[in-house]
């Protein structure tokens, strides 16, 4: 299991280039199973979830290596349309896997996905969109079979713009008959990356980034390549490193625009903020001020992903920062953990209040979380002495190289093994 261990104090200094996309890489590389033929990805993140991606796409039957950030794949030869429960536990984006199978085979068995544990996380919305079109959807045991002699292209209306539901309706209304008009649709730019690949590979989708996605056809293509979009949320991370650590840092490979909530937010705390052609300089030597709320809403609002980075960017600031969390029902876990850096936090239901304290001392802490594992790591960044993050494997998950990245800026976290924790 990795233990991280940050040595505070350390400015951040220097440039970074971001990674690819976690969010965008996965949905798409499920998307590769439509119409089969060959796949040329790049820019590409080595994560986890990746991997799990590529262990499921090779059970199914395709062939997929990763060389660096490209990966090539053939879904020619898919033999395979159930997906058992020991891959599909992995993460969340498995679920994916569920429009994609529906839309290559007509019937697709597969379990409940896994993923961070940020509350319920059901998935009725993608089941009730996917009997939308058409399909005959049971679950029994944990399992679920999804199949259709024929999707039908029809108009469905999200009652909550979630981006995996939104995904999966796009993956499985190409091979529908007839158009499919999507309203209430999540409006995440790794929505419209997944567009611009489908289109790519023959389909024929438009509004993505809007409220409203149509969907009509798919005519498949035997190759496709794709560049996939700069990581926002790994953009997001090494900002609020920095506004917490102090210093001076130039992120590269990174869109601007995607990050417009969390650049506000910063700025707004004391932080010099400058947008660049494909760059974002952050600049932090006075002590940080509390800002005006962080209200966490779908795209273009700020992103939940984003709230657990900037409240450890807020730990020492002045003032009380409020975070009111709207997405998620349980993404206050890493609350008990930075407490014991000396934060001083109080929670009530979806609204934390963070009162900034004049000095953090170091402490061990476990992730609980993806994000909220990296919040730790970045809490310990301004901590005096010495913090460690147990984890169980999360960080990995959504981050390439997280400490190789830290440390090129100048932060002291090293990245060690330890032996599994006793049952
Ligand atoms: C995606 O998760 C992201 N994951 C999450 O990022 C991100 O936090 C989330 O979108 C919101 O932006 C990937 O893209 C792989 P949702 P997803 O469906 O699709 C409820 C990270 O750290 N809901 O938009 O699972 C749900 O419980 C991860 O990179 C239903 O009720 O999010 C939640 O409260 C964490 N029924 C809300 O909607 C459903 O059928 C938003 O979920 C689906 C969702």
């Amino acid at each position: 299991m990795p233990l991280w261990s940050i040595a505070g104090g350390n400015e951040l200094n220097g440039s970074l280039a971001v990674q690819g996309s976690k969010n965008a890489v996965l949905p798409i590389l499920a998307a590769s199973l439509l119409g089969g033929g060959v796949t040329r990805l790049r820019g590409c993140p080595t994560l986890r979830d990746v991997d799990a991606s590529m262990e499921i796409l090779r059970h199914l039957g395709c062939s997929v290596m990763q060389n660096r950030g490209e990966i090539l794949l053939d879904s020619e030869k898919m033999c395979e349309n159930h997906i058992p429960h020991t891959l599909m536990l992995k993460m969340r984006s498995s679920v994916m896997f569920l429009g994609a199978i529906l839309a290559r085979c007509g019937e697709v068995r597969l379990s409940a996905p896994g993923g961070c544990e940020l509350g319920a996380r059901p998935i009725d919305l993608h089941l009730k969109a996917l009997e939308a079109l058409g399909a005959q959807v049971r679950q029994s045991g944990g399992e679920i079979c999804c199949s259709a002699a024929q999707l039908k292209g029809t108009h469905i209306n999200l009652d909550f713009p979630s981006v995996g539901a939104t995904e999966n309706v796009m993956l499985a209304a190409c091979a529908a008959e007839g158009e499919t008009i999507l309203t209430n649709a999540a409006r995440e730019p790794e929505i419209e990356d997944l567009q611009t690949f489908l289109n790519a590979k023959g389909a024929c989708v438009h509004g993505a980034g809007t409220p409203e996605i149509r969907i009509s056809g798919f005519a498949a293509k035997p190759f496709t390549e794709h560049t996939v979009l700069p990581d926002r949320i790994a953009a997001a991370t090494y900002l609020c490193a920095a506004a917490a650590a102090g210093g001076d840092v130039r992120l590269t490979h990174v869109r601007p625009a995607h990050l417009a909530g969390i650049t506000d937010a910063l700025r707004q705390m004391g932080c010099s903020v400058v947008l660049e052609q494909d760059g974002i300089r952050l600049r932090r030597f006075e002590p940080l001020h509390a800002g005006p709320p962080v209200v966490t809403k779908p795209y273009p609002g700020f992103p939940t992903d984003a709230q657990a980075l900037v409240m450890a960017a807020s730990l020492r600031a002045a003032g009380t920062s409020v975070f009111v969390e709207n997405i998620f029902e349980s993404r206050f876990r890493h609350v008990p953990e930075l407490r014991r850096l000396g934060a001083d936090i109080r929670v009530e239901g979806r609204v934390a209040m963070v009162s900034g304290v004049s000095a953090l001392q170091g402490a061990p802490m476990c992730a609980t979380d993806l994000r909220g594992g990296a919040a730790m790591v970045l809490a310990g960044l301004c901590a005096e002495g010495e913090s460690t993050v147990s984890d169980s494997g999360h960080i990995e998950r959504g981050y390439d190289d997280f400490d190789g990245c830290l440390r090129q800026l100048g932060a002291d976290v090293q990245r060690c093994e330890t032996a599994p924790a006793m049952e």
